[in-house]
């Protein structure tokens, strides 16, 4: 049996050979200069709604596909390579939410998938890229892979803009030279916990890269060690670096340790309950949150429990659950313990958003319900995913320095999207 390391090298290598990757001695760190601009608030960057019109999957094959990449890479892993996770870029999704981030001195402009389900950032997916005078190829190759394809490349040394006045310097990027899956967008910024890249470079397979958030952090660009995420429903985004946006969310945000229950406690995991009329369908399970996966993902037992207590049924074309006018007006909230705080989808967060029905397969006037099943027992440890569906509802901190996981409501929270 292949082991993951070989794998990769294989991978590596038969790229290598047919696309000429240079394989050569790491340049030496150059010392930074100093001098960067500090920041004494947090930054914001704005990123853009997609509907990705080529897809092929229905949205929770997509959804599960992704899953299954999460959990079996994990599985794979001996207990001494716990977090040898390959990265799963979100990809293949019908929404998909991208930021412009600028790379290199001079600044290109790429358009890269936001990603806290993987911590590699790397670009040179649609085409070449542009070289600038702070390109330096560090000698290692990098390659990831993920449910239906991959992407390899080379690793550089490069400037990166996240936003003015937020400029990495010698950040550790990927350059691709084959990808299969990213149409739409440049590459991924990827910005989940760094453990997530061992594995993924080549020679040094045991190493690990640190994302923008380290790296911003440890150059003192961040006036605190954390990310804050705001979605909206059919609406554009912002992450915030190095703080939260009090204008994104509405009272409190609750923290909780990340979840040291594995798989999940790799990615952004937590551990919560979930109930429905009135029913544990999930009891103090594991799982991630996941700007990657767009439904809201539960084991198989809860989402039979889930489907039951709707009284929903398969639709075929589009895969979702879908329920009837009056089956929606009979509908509960869906409740998230989540650390002591209670969280909730109203009936109208639990369905798809209408104007988007064609988009998936559905029927224009149809009501498909957002939660779809992992295809997993419970009792895996990886028995969730909240997906944007459910951080269209919650305002996300992703607190770096301390693994801590906050949530707070929005204005969105109770919103009613048609
Ligand atoms: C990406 O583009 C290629 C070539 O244009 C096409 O064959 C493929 O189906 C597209 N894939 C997706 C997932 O959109
Ligand atoms: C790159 O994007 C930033 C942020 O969107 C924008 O301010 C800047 O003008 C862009 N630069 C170029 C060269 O397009
Ligand atoms: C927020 O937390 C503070 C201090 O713990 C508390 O006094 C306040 O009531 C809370 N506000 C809300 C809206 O929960
Ligand atoms: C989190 O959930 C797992 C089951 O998935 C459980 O084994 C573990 O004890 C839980 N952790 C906490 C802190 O409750």
């Amino acid at each position: 049996m292949l082991t993951r390391s070989s794998l990769l090298l294989q991978v590596l290598l038969l790229l290598g050979s047919t696309t000429g990757i240079p394989i050569g001695t790491p340049d030496l760190l150059s010392t930074a200069p100093g001098g960067y601009l500090l920041q004494s608030s947090p930054i914001p960057l704005p990123f853009t709604r997609l509907i990705n019109p080529n897809r092929k999957a229905q949205l929770p094959q997509a959804d599960r596909q992704r899953f299954q990449s999460l959990y079996g890479n994990a599985q794979g892993s001996t207990p001494d390579q716990e977090a040898a996770v390959f990265n799963v870029p979100s990809t293949f999704q019908v929404v998909s939410y991208v930021a412009t981030v600028g790379i290199g001195n001079p600044p290109t402009n790429y358009s890269l998938l936001i990603d806290t389900g993987s911590s590699n950032t790397w670009y040179g997916a649609n085409g070449p890229t542009v070289p600038t005078g702070t390109t330096s190829p560090t000698g290692e190759l990098f390659s990831v892979m993920y449910g239906s394809g991959f992407v390899t490349g080379f690793l550089l040394e490069e400037e990166v803009t996240l936003a003015p006045g937020l400029t990495i310097k010698d950040q550790i990027i990927g350059i691709a030279t084959a990808s299969n899956g990213f149409n739409d967008t440049d590459g991924i910024l990827g910005i989940g916990p760094a453990d997530l890249t061992r594995g993924t470079m080549f020679p040094n397979i045991d190493g690990i890269i640190p994302t923008v958030v380290d790296n911003a952090q440890n150059q003192g660009l961040l006036s605190a060690y954390e990310i804050g995420i705001y979605f909206a429903p059919a609406e554009n985004g912002e992450i915030t670096f190095g703080g939260t946006d009090p204008t994104r969310y509405t009272g409190n945000i609750s923290y909780v340790p990340i979840t040291s229950t594995k798989p999940a406690g790799n990615f952004v995991g937590i551990n919560q309950t979930v109930s429905y009329g009135g029913v544990e369908i999930l009891h103090n399970a594991a799982g991630i949150v996941d700007t990657g996966t767009t439904l809201l993902l539960l084991a198989t037992d809860a989402f039979n429990m889930y489907k039951a207590q709707t009284g929903a049924t398969l639709d075929e074309r589009s895969g979702l659950l879908k329920v009837t006018p009056e089956q929606f007006g009979q509908m509960n909230n869906l409740y998230f313990d989540i650390g002591g705080r209670r969280y909730e989808l109203t009936p109208n967060a639990q369905i798809w958003p209408r104007t988007l029905n064609e988009e998936i397969g559905g029927d224009k006037d149809g009501i498909y319900l957002v939660v779809a099943d992992s295809g997993n027992a419970a009792g895996s440890g990886l028995d969730f995913i909240d997906g944007m569906v459910f951080l269209e509802r919650y305002y996300l901190v992703y607190d770096v320095g301390n693994s801590l996981v906050g949530f707070a409501t929005t204005t969105n929270t109770y919103s009613n999207v048609i």
